[in-house]
């Protein structure tokens, strides 16, 4: 379990590796295991799940806002985590937080820097501002793994973007960085690394302030059904697992796990 301190508002947990944070009426959750580029483990998506279930029940959050801890928002899915999934693919603990995201009422805030790859860039298409730093890179390896895309991007990326351009990210898995998050409206400003968390909490905070029912009706409005959506991470999540299960997938995985360091 997470917990967090009133008193010092803080709250550092080394075994989930997710630091949840309050400033002020926003919650802060930083990814923090930044040894392997914040990977995200089963642990990990269960705290920051969690959390989007605690700034929906308290009344006194207003918004979240996600972040990576040393400079990297997400290199996705923890690997060793996947090959384990390919030999029971049930326990991907990614797709609850993905619903999580995709259901949360609360309005999501995210600061990416650094790497943001599968679903460290597929989450930023259910946060409703996005702010990047110059050096950060995004992609969408899921092809190149043997998987198939996940967080609903398949529906919200060409829909988003177009459906060329999406099929560039997510057939060749492209990568590409603030420019073109910028020029493909993915993202709403490009912030000095040094001061993107501080500006992604005062975005949030004014996002706080606003009325709540009209913020969360016009965020419904503007999101489109979310039934659609919901549906749809459970169409890839079922195509998902069973890619997971593959020969080319489990040689992917162990392609990147036996790695030589450069
Ligand atoms: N799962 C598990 N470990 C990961 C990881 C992941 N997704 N991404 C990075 N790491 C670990 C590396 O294994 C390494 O750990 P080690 O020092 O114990 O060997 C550490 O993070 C640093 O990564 P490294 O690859 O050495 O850094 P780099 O700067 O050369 O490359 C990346 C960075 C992000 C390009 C590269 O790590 C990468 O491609 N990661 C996989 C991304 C991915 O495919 N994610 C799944 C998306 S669905």
């Amino acid at each position: 379990m997470t917990t967090r301190s009133e008193t010092s508002g803080a709250t550092s947990n080394p075994v989930q590796n997710v630091k949840i944070e309050r400033e002020g009426r926003v919650l802060v959750v930083t990814f923090d295991r930044p040894d392997k580029m914040n990977a995200m483990t089963g642990a990990m998506y269960q705290a920051a799940t969690q959390a989007l279930g605690e700034a929906d029940r308290d009344g006194s959050i207003g918004a979240v806002v996600f972040r990576g801890a040393g400079g990297t928002f997400t290199a996705g899915n923890d690997i060793a985590d996947f090959l384990a999934a390919s030999r029971n693919p049930e326990e991907v603990s990614a797709f609850a937080f993905i619903k999580a995201l995709a259901a949360c009422e609360t309005p999501l805030v995210a600061a990416v820097e650094g790497m943001a790859i599968g679903v460290g860039a597929t989450m930023i298409l259910h946060c409703d501002l996005v702010y990047v730093s110059p050096g950060v890179m995004f992609r969408l390896p899921f092809v190149d793994l043997g998987l198939v895309p996940e967080a609903a991007s398949s529906l919200l990326l060409p829909r988003r973007i177009g459906l060329a351009k999406a099929s560039e990210l997510l057939l060749l898995g492209e990568p590409f960085g603030a420019d073109e998050a910028m020029r493909l409206n993915l993202a709403n400003g490009v912030v000095a690394a040094g001061k993107l968390k501080a500006f992604a909490v005062e975005q949030a905070a004014r996002l706080a302030a606003k009325p709540r029912a009209a913020l969360a009706a016009t965020r419904r409005l503007i999101r489109g059904d979310r039934e659609a959506i919901l549906a749809r991470i459970d169409e890839e999540a079922r195509l998902f697992a069973l890619a997971l299960r593959s020969d080319e997938a489990r040689a992917a995985f162990a392609a990147f796990l036996a790695r030589k360091p450069n």
